[in-house]
């Protein structure tokens, strides 16, 4: 295997900056971020065999260290790495859990790295979750004991969770915390469901305390995706506090973080880089999107619309340098307030002529990853293209099935064999138990179905536009993306010829689904590029946000406002996802419904544009462009 850098090496050659307390890299990718990680470990896995020592890894599960996992393998088989000298402890196990369940981490380690490298079975270490409770206090002690007479650990690999617990060590959880059983969290439970097929999983683990974590002689934090970016600030940049126990991490002398660029998001050298210094001097320079960056942060840091801002207020805050540059703060000031005035519009696929009560109609496709984000996320603005006019298709682009509860489909059927007396149909099962998991999954999705028609109807979009692409990748366990999603979603391209089309930009969605959707869906267009077909020279890209998290205010680049009244059918329409009402308890610990939370999120955009000095609306939903298209 060719030899690579040391990580905490190059963090430590990038030099210090002064906000982040624990050391950390950040990576353009989620796969470049993965890769630097796995060879950090294969680097040490190797020098350890060089030096005839054996290798001890402390080990993680969740969904970020797949892509980890996935590269030590293929070292292992393309580059001779071997593990035949490691031994590794995981950090967790579900409590109530046999090792073959879904579920279970000893499982998920198999399937990810053990079945497919070399090491020795008996070297590898999973708490086991099926013991009898009384077991349990002894097995955690022998568990530490274990990794105490393997020489303690050389490097631990951990995830963050959102409630910024690392391994399961929830807010509350002590700094000398060691291997115990717990209670998780209602924000991790409701982010692991998704994860595990019936999302049925344990609301207890076995896990290492943050006390046998810190006694790892290296930690590497991973975390990927923009739904981490504000935990992970609080655990970089924030005060050490076991309400965040991943911010116990600082106090390690060798722990550090590895980021792709969605996760940094909310780090000060992404949100205010100024406050680190001139940009010149960290090498970087002021542009257009900067500008406006800064000039809206310190509207709202200030307090005070952007048309009011000072001289001082520049200086006081750390621009003074883009005070110079820009040359006075009335000229700052206008030219970021004329920029936000124009992103305002009740026209979202263009103005009437004049004259003319409506604009020339357009053929808008709306790319909606589960069959509920259109509305959710753009209800209004999707009303109003159907009010204006155009000819409106919405693409459902996976199935939905694994978000409607038994419960739910329990009560559908008990609906179906009341109706079946009424009409006369023969058989129906007497409980939804007797219904194949196949059937049942079919049936989900047709729940989903006729509420996406509903929910379509009332913000004006007819059923014969409704399009359900059903991606494959979906219906996997394991997410597994290949041709046919991508040729599914072309199909319907090519068929439609869209002059504009709304896609979901909203990358927090915690399982995962969205990110793959928009990539599939670029994947298409650029197929489609490349095949030199004419229609998307003509077709204009919008990405829209919502269900989980918003556009920051200098991403928004289209704010379309909605009336009272538009608020109102907005709401009607989510509502009839009467499915998804089932899910508001694993809501991630927010027990606001999706109506509410899209209310919120409209509301909390128009209160941002008040703020900067422009119109007061009852709510404004937020577009960015879409650089693909
Ligand atoms: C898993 C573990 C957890 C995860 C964390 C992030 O062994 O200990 O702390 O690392 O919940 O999970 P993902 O990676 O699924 O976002």
């Amino acid at each position: 295997m060719t030899p690579r850098h040391d990580l905490f090496d190059l963090i430590a050659q990038s030099g210090a900056n002064p906000c982040e307390k624990l050391p950390t890299l950040v990576r353009p990718t989620a796969a470049e971020a993965a890769l630097a990680v796995a060879h950090e470990i294969a680097r040490l896995v190797a020098a350890q065999a060089a030096a005839g020592r054996r290798c001890v890894l402390g080990l993680a599960t969740g969904s970020t260290p797949i892509a980890v996992y996935r590269e030590l393998v293929r070292l292992h088989r393309e580059e001779g790495l071997s593990f035949k000298h490691v031994t590794t402890f995981n950090l967790d196990e579900y409590y109530p859990c046999a090792p073959t369940e879904a579920h279970s981490y000893r499982r998920f380690m198999q399937e990810n790295l053990f079945d497919h490298i070399d090491i020795d079975p008996a070297q590898t270490h999973v708490l086991d979750g099926s013991l009898p409770r009384a077991s349990v206090p002894a097995h955690c002690a022998d568990f530490e004991a274990r990794i105490r007479a393997a020489g303690g650990i050389d490097i631990q690999l951990v995830g963050i969770g959102r409630t910024g617990h690392i391994a399961f060590n929830e807010p509350g959880a002590s700094g000398a915390s060691r291997t115990r059983l717990v209670t998780l969290h209602a924000t991790t439970i409701a982010d692991n469901r998704p994860l595990v097929p019936g999302g049925n999983i344990p609301a207890q683990s076995l896990t290492m305390g943050v006390g046998t974590i810190l006694e790892a002689r290296r930690v590497v934090m991973l975390a990927l995706g923009q739904h981490k970016r504000a935990i992970v600030r609080a655990a970089i940049e924030g005060p050490v506090t076991n309400e965040v126990t991943a911010s116990f991490l600082q106090n390690h002398p060798a722990a550090i973080a590895v980021l792709d660029e969605a996760a940094a998001g909310d780090l000060t050298r992404v949100h205010a880089p100024w406050l680190l210094g001139p940009l010149s001097l960290q090498g970087g320079q002021w542009n257009d999107a900067l500008v406006r960056q800064a000039v809206i942060w310190l509207a709202l840091e200030s307090g005070k619309p952007i048309l009011k801002l000072e001289d001082g207020d520049y200086a006081r805050h750390g621009l003074e340098e883009l005070l110079a540059y820009g040359g006075s703060s009335y000229e700052l000031n206008l030219r970021v307030f004329r920029a936000l005035q124009a992103t305002v519009s009740g026209w979202p696929a263009g103005r009437p002529s004049e004259g003319q009560a409506k604009p020339a109609p357009r053929r808008v496709l709306v790319f909606s990853p589960h069959p509920d984000d259109d509305v959710i996320s753009m209800g209004g603005t999707l009303a109003r293209l159907c009010a204006q006019g155009h000819e409106v298709h919405v693409a459902y682009q996976v199935s939905g099935a694994n978000a409607v509860s038994r419960d739910f489909m329990a009560r559908q059927l008990d609906f179906v064999r009341e109706s079946a007396g009424v009409l006369g149909v023969a058989r129906v099962p007497a409980d939804i138990d007797q219904v194949s998991a196949e059937h049942r999954r079919e049936l989900a999705a047709a729940v989903r179905r006729s509420e996406v028609r509903s929910a379509a109807a009332v913000a004006g979009v007819p059923a014969a536009r409704c399009h359900f692409l059903n991606l494959p990748f979906y219906e996997r366990l394991d997410r597994r993306t290949d041709e046919a999603d991508v040729a599914a979603i072309r199909t319907l391209l090519t068929s439609l010829k869209p002059e504009q089309i709304y896609a979901a930009g909203d990358l927090a969605d915690p399982h995962g689904t969205h990110r793959i959707c928009l990539e599939l869906l670029e994947a298409a267009i650029r197929a489609e590029q490349a095949a030199g077909a004419v229609w998307v020279k003509n077709c204009e890209g919008w990405l829209y946000r919502g269900a989980w998290d918003d556009w920051r205010a200098h991403e928004i680049d289209r704010a379309i406002p909605l009336s009272p009244a538009e608020v109102l059918l907005k709401r009607r329409a989510i509502l009839r996802h009467q499915s998804q009402k089932d899910e508001t308890p694993f809501l991630g610990g927010d027990a606001r419904e999706f109506w509410q939370r899209a209310e919120a999120r409209t509301q909390a955009a128009a209160e941002l544009y008040r703020k900067l000095g422009w119109a007061e609306y009852a709510a404004l939903e937020t577009l960015a462009r879409w650089p693909v298209l």
